[in-house]
């Protein structure tokens, strides 16, 4: 996918604050510091466009990237991390999930895992949410760099079995770092978009 522009438009805490021209959103879902924002940076090829730290937690709203003045990457705050108020995290919530089930211009919600390890109970419960409102899902085990190559399909097996997931959702191990399932992931993100 060759990028020709880039830009953060908002991060919007509040309804109101959606971008309105219509364009397709692909949103990234996944627990805090899985990697969702090196994703994206990876994905546009930007260094540090959406804002990465090795601080959990840290984006705490939807944050909107249009790609070539045609689509945004669309940031969710971490789920599973401990620090943030119980008020807050109910009121983000309440956005998020409305934001999951009304929005007509999400044409896929990404669920970022990490390879390396079981999705959590958190993942699981994100995941069969998706599916409950027939949400159009992909799975992306990423930090693929930190399992050696050997082990992958292993740990793909793995992520598959514990989220329970059914053959018609794709599957794709990714790395921020070495730049690895990137061209996978944008067909997908391509054939979303055109679907
Ligand atoms: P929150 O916004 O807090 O929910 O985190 P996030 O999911 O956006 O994670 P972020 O992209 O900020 O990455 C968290 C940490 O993991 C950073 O230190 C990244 O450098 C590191 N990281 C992310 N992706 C990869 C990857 O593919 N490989 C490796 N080795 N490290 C990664
Ligand atoms: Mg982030």
């Amino acid at each position: 996918m060759k990028i020709v522009s880039t830009e953060f438009v908002i991060g919007a805490v509040r309804h109101e604050q959606l971008p309105e021209d219509g364009l397709p959103e692909i949103a990234l879902a996944g627990r805090s510091n899985v990697g969702k924002s090196s994703l994206i940076n990876r994905m546009i090829e930007r260094k540090n466009l959406a804002r990465t730290s090795s601080q959990p937690g840290k984006t705490q709203q939807l944050n909107f990237y249009r790609v070539n003045g045609s689509m945004y990457f669309v940031d969710f705050p971490g789920y599973g991390y401990a620090k943030v108020s119980k008020a807050q995290r109910a009121k983000w919530g309440r956005f998020i999930e409305s934001y999951i089930r009304e929005r007509k211009q999400l044409k896929l919600q990404l669920l970022i895992v990490d390879l390396r390890h079981p999705p959590t109970e958190d993942d699981r419960l994100m995941y069969d949410w998706l599916r409950h409102f027939g949400i159009p899902t992909c799975v992306v085990a990423t930090k693929a760099d930190k399992v050696p190559r050997t082990r992958r399909e292993r740990h793909l097996r793995v992520v598959r079995e514990t989220l329970g997931m059914t053959p018609d959702v794709p599957l794709v191990m990714f790395s921020s770092e070495t730049g690895e399932g990137r061209e996978e992931l944008w067909n997908i993100v391509r054939q979303a978009i055109a679907g």
